[in-house]
């Protein structure tokens, strides 16, 4: 049986309430040895998602949305690696939503990276395209491939496609695990996860019901 990576990515949701209502909900979740579950809630709320989980006793990893490519010091707004290791053992970098509307560059990426490998941080590197995984200046434990058009608009990518990138992908970074995203649900998590080279998948919009991401739970493993 492989081992598998499920991911909920939030995004800009959630409110102390509606987050102490998710946890709530899926605070019965068996969860098997073979599977990763991983959230990544705002940064407002990654001090309170981690006390509920410790509370409740769940096997649920917390996970940052974005980090600064810096370190501490005078940078306003950011919030650097050694705050969100207080609470969080991986970090999103590169979300085409960072790249489209906040433009990160590829060099902002890789210093991000540098940031969250410094501080034993592990990075899960968002890609679209190859170009993307080529300039990747470090050894990466982690990708997520997510097709733009996929993302958020439940046309889920074709899984063949998804399994050539990942072919790609894997010739470019032998080692790294991959993660397929873009418009997972309960009923498609089965396809991807059959993918030989696929360690798991990123879900948005479809984690951020309870019940649509516990169906999402039972039917990875
Ligand atoms: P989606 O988002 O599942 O809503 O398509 C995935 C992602 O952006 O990580």
């Amino acid at each position: 049986m492989k081992n598998i990576i499920v991911a909920a990515n939030w995004k800009s949701n959630k409110t102390k309430r509606e987050a102490r209502q998710w946890f709530d909900e899926i605070s019965n979740i068996k969860t098997p040895d073979n599977l990763e579950i991983i959230v990544f809630p705002p940064l407002t709320l990654l001090d309170f998602a981690s006390n509920l989980i410790r509370e409740k006793n769940l096997q649920i990893k917390l996970g940052a949305q974005n980090v600064s490519p810096f370190g501490p010091g005078a940078y306003t707004g950011e919030i650097n690696g050694q705050q969100i290791k207080e609470f969080a053992d991986y970090v999103l970098i590169g979300h085409s939503e960072r790249r489209i509307n906040f433009h990160e560059s590829d060099e902002m990426i890789n210093r991000k990276i540098d940031q969250a490998l410094s501080l034993g941080i592990i990075p899960i590197v968002c890609v679209s395209n190859i170009n993307q995984v080529k300039v990747l200046n470090r050894k990466i434990q982690l990708i997520a491939y997510e097709p733009i058009e996929a993302i958020g608009t439940g046309n889920s990518e074709d899984p063949k496609t998804v399994e050539e990138f990942v072919e790609i992908i894997k010739e470019e970074k032998e080692n790294a695990q991959v993660l397929y995203g873009g418009s997972v649900n309960a009923g498609n998590i089965k396809t991807y996860i059959n993918i030989e080279q696929i360690s798991g998948v990123l879900v948005g919009g479809e984690s951020l019901d309870p019940l649509s991401f516990l169906g999402i739970l039972k039917n990875a493993v």
